[in-house]
């Protein structure tokens, strides 16, 4: 028996008031709806469904995946009418899981309980427990067995007082949903056609419904507006900096933290707070992250610390780099060993080998660094000439004066030694001292302008 997922997404998501439909809004830097093609995915199932309507088109731009199967619910007339639109094509001896598109914190681990849970032609539903139910859709039982869901709108006062609640999630066969879906109706005060609609069929037809409580409020939660999103955000944050403390990674603040993309770090490494990591990042062992940084698609080494206040993208770093405070490093920053970049530096599409530093107020671009150089405060790779961008190549134990503009293309040689305030716009030959400057004037009895009363 195969399973197939149909993933409710059509809503526009009206309370957003934003221009993105509300399954494309994001959290942990992904949209809503990836969050839940993960979850689906990570349960092995070959057939899955994504019923879309509002912003369709961006929905599988952004999203798509050649293993989904595209839905379209034209007119949102409903849930159940949601989930029929996606029945045809669903083969009838499958179960078939009903997940939301705007429900992104669900584990895998609790579908597998409820799916586990699942005899081959019954009915599960996932519910929860609410402290305060109002609005959801109430769990009716009679001792074990689900006899009915009622929702809000339509329920008694004495079914409101229930406090377990429907979280839409459901397993049923493919086949009897099918049947079940057929005769649902719309007269109820909304005007709707309700999922919920066959569970009482369900009970009708003689089967076992159950309710499969989930362990958690927020696995469960639907995003409807900015707030939720936010509550969201927070909840999965501090569930990913659980996941990386329990491998010992070490942070101040675990919920002073952000994590917007996939996280791979050591053994002892350390992260102080308001730091926020972006696409694919990996910290090596003993690697510490000070106070206030960014840092995205980036891969540092053994040791590496980066100080408070740094910009990082694109960059690599060998072992036992230094950088900041307020660096920052470019796409094609490559840092071997022992490198350090100091404050305000600007470094982009540059290697910089072993032991070399550039420590202060310094923009390196388009350049090869050697060994051992100092680059002195002040330096200006000169990259750009208004259309192309030219290199600079630094050889091996070069020292850099300060204020120094290194006028590309040129290629400084080995040991060589630049005196400060140089524009350096020819090559410079191995082991010698280059001066490029005007000569140093004084003017006697000249007198200094003064402001007049
Ligand atoms: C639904 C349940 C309710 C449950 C609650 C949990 C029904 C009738 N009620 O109520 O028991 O407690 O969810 O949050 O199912 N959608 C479509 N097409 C439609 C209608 C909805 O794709 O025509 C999608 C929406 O985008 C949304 C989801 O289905 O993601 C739920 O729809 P919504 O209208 O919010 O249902 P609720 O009234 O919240
Ligand atoms: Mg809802």
């Amino acid at each position: 028996m195969g399973l197939s997922i149909i993933i409710l997404a059509a809503g526009q998501g009206t309370r957003m008031h934003s221009d993105l439909p509300k399954v494309l809004q994001a959290l942990a830097g992904r949209p809503l709806l990836a969050h839940v093609l993960d979850v689906s995915r990570a349960l092995g199932v070959e057939d899955i469904a994504v019923v879309y309507g509002y912003g369709g088109e961006a929905v599988q731009q952004i999203c798509g995946g050649d293993d989904l199967r595209w839905v379209l619910q034209a007119e949102q007339l409903g849930t159940g009418h949601a989930v029929q639109q996606a029945m045809p094509d669903t083969p009838d001896n499958n179960q078939v899981l009903i997940l939301y598109g705007d429900v992104p914190l669900l584990t895998r681990e609790t579908l597998q309980r409820l799916l586990g849970a699942t005899q081959a032609g019954d009915v599960s539903l996932l519910t929860v427990d609410l402290d305060d139910p109002t609005a959801y859709g109430r769990i009716v039982r009679d001792n074990d067995e689900v006899i009915g869901i009622v929702e809000d709108k339509d329920a008694t006062d004495e079914e409101r007082k229930i406090i377990e609640i429907n979280t839409g999630v459901m397993v049923c066969n493919a086949s009897k949903l099918k049947t079940w879906l057929d005769d649902v109706g719309n007269d109820n005060s909304q005007g709707e056609y309700y999922l919920t609609d066959v569970v009482g069929m369900a009970v009708g037809d003689g089967i076992s419904v159950k309710g499969i409580k989930a362990d958690n409020w927020v696995e469960v939660m639907g995003i409807n507006d900015k707030k939720q999103l936010a509550e969201a955000e927070r909840a999965l944050q501090l569930r990913l900096v659980n996941e990386l403390m329990a491998q010992g990674v070490g942070f101040a603040d675990p919920a002073r933290v952000d994590i917007r993309g996939e996280l791979l770090c050591g053994k002892d490494v350390f992260i102080d707070i308001n730091a926020v990591f972006e696409g694919d990042v990996s910290l090596g062992d003993g690697s510490r992250i000070e106070s206030n940084n960014l840092i995205r698609d980036s891969k540092l080494g053994t040791g590496t610390i980066v100080h408070s206040n740094c910009h990082i993208e694109g960059a690599t770093t060998g072992s036992d780099c230094e950088i900041g405070p307020f660096a920052r490093l470019r796409p094609g920053a490559e840092l071997a060993n022992n490198v350090k970049i100091g404050n305000f530096v600007e470094i982009k599409k540059s290697t910089i080998a072993n032991g070399s530093k550039v420590n202060h107020l310094t923009y390196i671009g388009d350049a090869e660094i050697g060994t051992g150089v100092n680059v002195g405060a002040g330096t200006i790779t000169c990259n750009y000439d208004g259309a192309a961008k030219h290199r600079t190549k630094i050889g091996a134990d070069v020292s850099i004066g300060s204020n120094v503009n290194l006028v590309a293309p040129v290629e400084i040689g080995k040991g060589a030694t630049i005196g400060a305030g140089s524009t350096i716009t020819k090559d410079v030959p191995d082991g010698q001292l280059v001066l490029e400057r005007s000569k140093q004037v004084s003017v006697p009895g000249w007198k200094r302008p003064t402001k007049k009363n």
